[in-house]
This record gives C-alpha cells, sequence and structure tokens, in this order.
C-alpha cells in the first residue's frame, strides 16, 4: 500500500503537469509535507518554488493548480495560504477508506522499497576480553532497532556481530593466563567474562612494566598468527569464555546476531594490502604503509593516512575494516551496509569508505555505506557512564537491575498476578524501559542513564506505551464482542475530529519509517509512537465506544491502533503484554 504522502505527491505531480504543461518532468514533481494540525493535514509548497521558475506570482500558480484538482473529493478543503501554500484537509471517507484498506495490509500501510535490498547491519560488535561497555548496549538497542526496521520492510538483512576477536591483545592475555590459569587454557577449568577482563587488565599492566613478559607474549602473538596448535586452542577458549558472556546479555534483551569478527577476515588481509599496492594507493611513511586521502587531516593541519600495515609486519584495525568492507560488497553483495559505533569511530569509517572509493571497491551510487554513530552514555553525574563498581562490573547487572526496579514498582502498584506474570512483566517492562530509553533520545546526543526516568509511567517512556496498549486492549475486551465479527460486520467511519486526528496519525505509520529508514534515527518511531498514544487517548476521552452507535467502527479504529501500536514497539524491539 502506497502511504498517504506518496500517492498525494503523485497526484499532484500529475495536477501539476496538467497546469503547467511546458515544465520539464523533474520540475513539475509536486513538494508535499505534512503539515502542522491547525492548517490542515498535508501541505503542498510547489507553488513558491514554480512562481521563482516561472517568474508568476505564487498565489496566481496555487490557485492555478487547485483550479486543476480533479479528485475533489478526498479533500474536505482546501486552502491557498500565505504567499501560496495549498493545504489540504482529508475528507471523512477518504480517511475512512484509507484505514480500511490498511487494516487489511500485512505492513500496516508500510511501503517496502522496489527493489530488495541486501543490508548488512554491523553491531554490539564487542571486544574479546577487554573492556565491554555501555556504548556496546548502545550499539546493540539500536542496531537491533535498524535490522528489525528492515526485516518487517521486507530486505533481505545480515545482522553481523564484527566481534574484536584477534590481534595482539590474544598474546599478553595468554601468557598472562599459562602463568595464573593454565587450567583454564587448557579447559579443564573454566571462569567467566569478569575474571577475563580483570585479567586482561593485569596482563596490560606487566606488559608496560615487564620486559621478560612482554617478550613472551610477542612470542605468543607469532605463535597465534601461525597457528600454532596451542595458542589456536587457548584463543579458542578466551573466545568461548566472552562469548557465554555476551550471549548471556543477548539472550535477556532478545536480540539475534550472526558472529563474524575480525579473525573471520585474518586471512584476507595480505591480499587486501598487495591488491591496494598493486593500485598504486599505498605509500610507504615511517617504515608503515599507508594510505593518504584528501580531506583527512589531524588536529595540527597534517595529512592523516590509514594504517595498512605496521613497520614490524602486522596489520590492525584500518586493515581490517578494508578487507571487511570488500568482502561485504564484493562476497555479500550488500546494497547497503550499516555500521553502527560509538561516534568517535566517525573518522575512521570515513577514511575506510573513502579510501575503498579510492580503490574502486565502492561505487557509492550503487552502495550506500552510513556509519551510524551515537553520542556517550552519561551517569546521573554528568560524567561518562560507569557501573558503581567500575568498569568491569558485569553489564548484564545494569539491565537486571532495570528488571529488579520494574518489579519493585509493581508490587507498590499492587499489580495483579502470579509469580510467574510478576516476573515476566518486570522483565517486559525492564527491558524494555532500557532499551526505549536509549532509542528515544536522539541518537547522536549524550544520554544520562538513570532507572527512575526510563522508568516512569507518564511521558515518553516504554512504560507509558506499554500501558496504552493494555488499555486499548482492555476497551477491546470489556466490550465484549468477538473481534472477528466486529470486522467482518463494520467498517471504519471516521467523523469526530479526534477520531479523525487519530486516523490521520495512524495513516503516517509508514511516512515514519520512510522516513527513519534514510536516517536510521529511531526517535523518529518513538516520537510517532508516543504520539500515537496520546492521539488514543484523546480520542478514547472524547469518543464514546461502548454502546455508542459507532461502537463498531470505533472497536475498530481501536483494533489498528493496537496493531500499529503492537508493530512499532516490535520494530523497536519491545515485547508487549496484553496485561498488566
Ligand atoms: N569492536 C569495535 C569496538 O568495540 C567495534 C567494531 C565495529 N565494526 C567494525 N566493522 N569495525 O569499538
Amino acid at each position: 500500500m502506497q502511504t498517504l504522502l506518496a500517492l498525494l505527491r503523485g497526484r499532484l505531480t500529475e495536477v501539476i503537469g496538467k497546469a503547467f504543461p511546458a515544465l520539464a518532468a523533474e520540475e513539475k514533481k509536486a513538494d508535499v509535507a505534512a503539515c502542522p494540525e491547525e492548517f490542515g493535514h498535508y501541505q503542498c509548497n510547489s507553488a513558491l518554488r514554480l512562481a521563482k521558475l516561472l517568474g508568476q506570482n505564487p498565489r496566481a500558480i496555487a490557485q492555478k493548480i487547485v483550479d486543476h484538482l480533479d479528485d475533489r473529493a478526498t479533500y474536505r478543503k482546501v486552502d491557498i495560504a500565505g504567499p501560496g501554500f495549498i493545504n489540504f484537509t482529508l475528507s471523512s471517507p477518504f480517511l475512512s477508506e484509507r484505514l480500511n484498506e490498511q487494516l487489511k495490509d500485512p505492513l500496516l500501510g508500510a511501503m517496502p522499497p522496489h527493489k530488495r535490498q541486501k543490508i548488512v547491519v554491523d553491531f554490539s560488535s564487542p571486544n574479546i576480553a577487554k573492556e565491554l561497555h555501555v556504548g556496546h548496549i548502545r550499539s546493540t538497542i539500536i542496531g537491533d532497532c535498524l535490522a528489525r526496521l528492515f526485516e518487517f520492510l521486507k530486505q533481505d538483512v545480515l545482522r553481523l556481530n564484527h566481534i574484536g576477536d584477534w590481534g595482539t591483545q590474544f598474546g599478553m592475555l595468554i601468557t598472562y593466563m599459562f602463568d595464573s590459569a593454565p587450567a583454564v587454557l587448557k579447559g579443564e577449568e573454566t571462569t567467566d567474562l569478569v575474571t577475563l577482563m580483570n585479567w586482561y587488565k593485569a596482563a596490560k599492566k606487566r606488559f608496560d612494566a615487564d620486559p621478560e613478559f612482554k617478550k613472551k607474549s610477542q612470542f605468543e602473538v607469532v605463535r597465534l598468527q601461525s597457528g600454532e596448535k596451542e595458542a589456536m586452542k587457548a584463543w579458542k577458549i578466551i573466545c568461548d569464555i566472552s562469548r557465554k558472556g555476551f550471549q548471556e546479555i543477548y539472550d535477556l534483551m532478545q536480540v539475534r546476531l550472526v558472529e563474524r569478527g575480525e579473525s573471520f577476515y585474518n586471512p584476507l588481509l595480505k591480499e587486501v594490502v598487495d591488491e591496494l599496492d598493486r593500485l598504486g594507493l599505498v605509500s610507504v611513511s615511517d617504515g608503515a604503509k599507508c594510505i593518504f586521502l584528501e580531506g583527512f587531516q589531524n588536529r595540527e593541519g597534517e595529512p592523516l593516512p590509514l594504517i595498512i600495515q605496521k613497520s614490524d609486519g602486522g596489520y590492525n584495525y584500518d586493515t581490517t575494516d578494508l578487507a571487511t568492507i570488500r568482502h561485504r560488497i564484493f562476497v555479500e553483495k550488500a546494497d547497503r551496509i550499516i555500521i553502527v559505533t560509538d561516534s568517535g569511530q566517525s573518522l575512521h569509517f570515513q577514511m575506510v569508505i573513502a579510501a575503498a572509493i579510492k580503490a574502486k571497491w565502492l561505487d557509492p551510487k550503487k552502495v550506500e555505506v552510513d556509519h551510524v554513530g551515537f553520542g556517550l552514555v552519561l551517569g546521573p553525574d554528568g560524567k561518562k557512564f560507569k557501573t558503581r563498581s567500575g568498569e568491569t562490573e558485569k553489564l548484564i547487572d545494569l539491565l537486571t537491575e532495570a528488571v529488579d526496579k520494574a518489579k519493585e514498582i509493581l508490587i507498590e502498584r499492587k499489580t495483579e498476578g502470579s509469580p510467574t506474570e510478576l516476573a515476566h512483566l518486570a522483565k517486559v517492562l525492564g527491558i524494555g524501559a532500557i532499551k526505549y530509553a536509549d532509542l528515544s533520545s536522539h541518537r547522536t546526543k549524550d544520554y544520562t542513564f538513570s532507572y527512575d526516568r526510563m522508568l516512569r509511567f507518564e511521558g515518553n517512556t516504554a512504560v507509558f506505551l506499554l500501558y496504552a496498549y493494555v488499555r486499548i486492549n482492555g476497551i477491546k475486551r470489556k466490550v465484549h464482542v468477538d473481534m472477528k465479527q466486529v470486522l467482518s460486520k463494520h467498517h471504519i467511519d471516521v467523523q469526530h475530529p479526534s477520531e479523525i486526528a487519530l486516523g490521520v496519525h495512524l495513516q503516517r505509520f509508514g511516512e515514519t519509517l520512510d522516513v527513519m529508514a534514510r536516517d536510521l534515527l529511531p526517535n523518529r518511531l518513538t516520537d510517532y509512537l508516543y504520539e500515537l498514544a496520546e492521539k488514543f487517548n484523546a480520542f478514547f476521552r472524547d469518543c464514546r465506544v461502548e454502546g455508542s452507535p459507532e461502537e463498531g467502527s470505533r472497536l475498530i479504529l481501536c483494533e489498528l491502533t493496537s496493531r500499529v501500536l503492537k508493530q512499532g514497539l516490535e520494530i523497536l524491539g519491545l515485547e508487549t503484554v496484553e496485561r498488566m
């Protein structure tokens, strides 16, 4: 189903074509946008642009467009306002028909792109044994939401967990563990991620202080790189322990990921460097192989290169990401690549993209690469968020604390239900609150973490929306009717201004997803859903459902609202409950 915006744009483009046949095709394209409620529902701004182009009065042009409208039944009102805006107010029959169509549409009025795209979403991507920080949780939440969006829009999505599972850090960790925890490396004992992270810290300290240890560690790196059996076994064991820790978090958050870490690209690195060399893109600086790209400078204004091979022959993050982008373009045949990390890495990815273009691997007209950056997570003190006992507290505790707090609130509010029901509800609310708080703040801004705020019942929170959802279903239950029968006997007919306002907003679900698919800002959808809940509340305040002459139509409007709300929450990664 076409969105209302696309439909109106198409129709008005035709109208402009008829009114001004001499215009070029590109010039006929109508500029249409949603408009503030007091003016109508949609607005066409083309008269102003055409006035400049044709050297005529914009209001006269607007009038000419209006005179050529041939779908008057679509509108209740068409006004020309100000310098030449055309404001459209939709008619009740037209809007009602659209809503009835939306109800039948499995995509609820969203419009998948014409061509199905292969979309790689690289997100979460923590590092083995190194610090796992809240930024990784943010990446997990945002990336999962974007993946869900494109899955809903019927795209071919590959969710990749690009974990940092390769590199020189393993040399010191293995060396340290051979000393302090040999049984773990042999697989006779096991441990958890937090212990591993503490060992990593200790290993790093020793590496910096003890030359003997440093030498051993470097030797261990060589053994690992040559695929020596014992070293590989130790590496695998370390990865497995980390993996278990990560998986615990993914399970609780209900996030699916395919692991394809840095080690996957390791065998391709030499080939990539050789190819870039052959292409003449590599210059040697201080013994390191570098790619210099126009427009990239460091703070001192000196050219800033990508370093693809260090003077000791080792490869690094830059090399791996070049191999990665190449693999995603040529092997995965991605149409779009989305990489979700903190904004601090934005320069790195800009350079990787620029290098891929220069190597002619990437044609930006054919493949879109988006680095989806995000701001820091701040604590209540306004500083970078740290869990209570410092950096190495299990991140999973951050999530379970939200669940515990949600449970306290449920008990305080004397929520009914068996212990299992309450535990489930607390999980839905707690995890939902964390995700929603993150997604609803503008992605590129820093965001302040606060349990109290995210678990509020009022305002733009998960709890408010989940509660709205439960309330709508409560209405349907209360009226004691079989929804299937209502749906077969009645249809939506919106008349009251609050019904119309709700109806128009329901129609904008697809438009909202369109915008979000372009700018990759999840708060587009949270804002939309918050407004939807508010519009529903206004409708329910102003319009009687049960026992009214309009009961059938209004129940179906409730049904459509509940479907859109549930689907929207699902794209955000939020579970819903039927009662609470
Ligand atoms: N492991 C990296 C980090 O923790 C993120 C990786 C993102 N993806 C990539 N292709 N580099 O910062």
